[in-house]
């Protein structure tokens, strides 16, 4: 196993990510650029391929709730939520145990933790084998789209970094990020689980962090941004411009033109997010036109990232 060109294996995968090398994992939301959780050299890696800022605290990724269980203390509710949700999209802000073996970059000096145990059974593999907790966050250049290919990790990185292919991501939009203490569970970020969802399973309404007076670091108002301006709710399309269209009611155009689902499914819209608008980045459009797409379930996570791309987010 030699050039970041040959198929990594699990077990190579997990190898070099032992020895403190990065390794791009799949997930079931976006591919992963992993690290040693407890390994601080890693972990500064991390940072300096991203070109993310240090002050950006990043997910561990764990097999289980047992691993979970040594770096973060989980208060009756997030017991409940990683019953429910794990392994899965949903990443739990929570208090961090002391004498966690992490890498202290990992939670940028916070005293919490992000964790989640991802659904992908090759991420849940690789982590078994090294034996660790692994930092992962998105595996893209700071502010950039998150990729969910193996091929377009590749390109994001020049093919710099090596990666384990476990094909394209099923969910497509990163894991809900949600704080939990001693009262209502607070939305930090929506992702791939939608909100109603979390309500449901907790009994309660889901706060939102600009009430409750806390944020993750990361969530950026220009974020998983295409070179290409972006204009939303749009319901024509001009000369020059690409679409990328939602439902069936798309607007007749002659230019490039992506549907995120003819059929108006929030799933496939969101599996089809980064790299439909990847693609429409690519064709070298005046800007890309975005057809509105409902606020409900998934809508709430597929428009945030769409009002991140077009640096408008609150
Ligand atoms: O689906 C995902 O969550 C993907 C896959 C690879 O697991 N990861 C991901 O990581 O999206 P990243 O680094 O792109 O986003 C992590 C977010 C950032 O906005 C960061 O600020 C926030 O999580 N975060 C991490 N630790 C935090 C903490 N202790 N408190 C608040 N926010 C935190
Ligand atoms: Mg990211």
């Amino acid at each position: 196993m030699s050039g970041t060109r040959d198929e990594l294996s699990v077990a190579d995968a997990a190898e070099l990510l032992r020895g403190g090398v990065l390794v791009a994992i799949p997930t079931e939301t976006v591919y992963g650029l992993a690290a040693d959780a407890t390994n601080p050299d890693a972990v500064l890696r991390i940072f300096e391929a991203k070109s993310r800022p240090r002050f950006n605290p990043l997910i561990v990724h764990c097999p289980g709730r047992e691993m979970a269980e040594t770096i973060a203390e989980f208060p009756p509710l997030a017991g409940k939520l990683a019953e429910t949700f794990w392994p899965g999209p949903l990443t739990l802000v929570l208090p961090r145990r002391p004498g966690a073996r992490l890498a202290d970059l990992v939670s940028a000096g916070l005293l919490t933790v992000a964790v989640r145990v991802p659904r992908h059974e090759m991420a849940r593999q690789v982590i078994e084998e090294v034996g660790r907790p692994l930092a992962a966050p998105s595996a893209n250049p700071s502010g950039r789209l998150s990729p969910t290919t193996a091929e377009a990790v590749r390109e994001a990185f020049a093919g710099a970094v090596p990666v384990l292919d476990g094909g394209p991501c099923t969910e497509g939009l990163e894991s809900t990020i949600v704080a939990v203490g001693d009262g209502a569970p607070v939305l930090l970020r929506p992702g791939a689980v939608p909100r109603d969802a979390i309500a449901q399973a907790a009994g309660m309404e889901v706060a939102d962090h600009a009430g409750a007076g806390i944020a993750a670091p990361g969530m950026l108002a220009t974020h998983y941004a295409p070179i290409t301006p972006l204009r939303l709710h749009a319901s024509d399309v001009r000369q020059g411009e690409a679409l990328l269209a939602f439902g069936p009611g798309a607007p007749a155009t002659d230019g490039p033109m992506r549907n995120l689902s003819p059929a108006a499914d929030l799933g496939e819209a969101a599996r089809n997010l980064f790299a439909y608008l990847g693609e429409l980045d690519a064709a070298g459009a005046d800007a890309i036109v975005v057809m509105d797409i409902p606020e409900q379930g998934l809508g709430e996570a597929i428009n945030d990232r769409l009002k991140r791309a077009a640096g408008m987010a609150s």
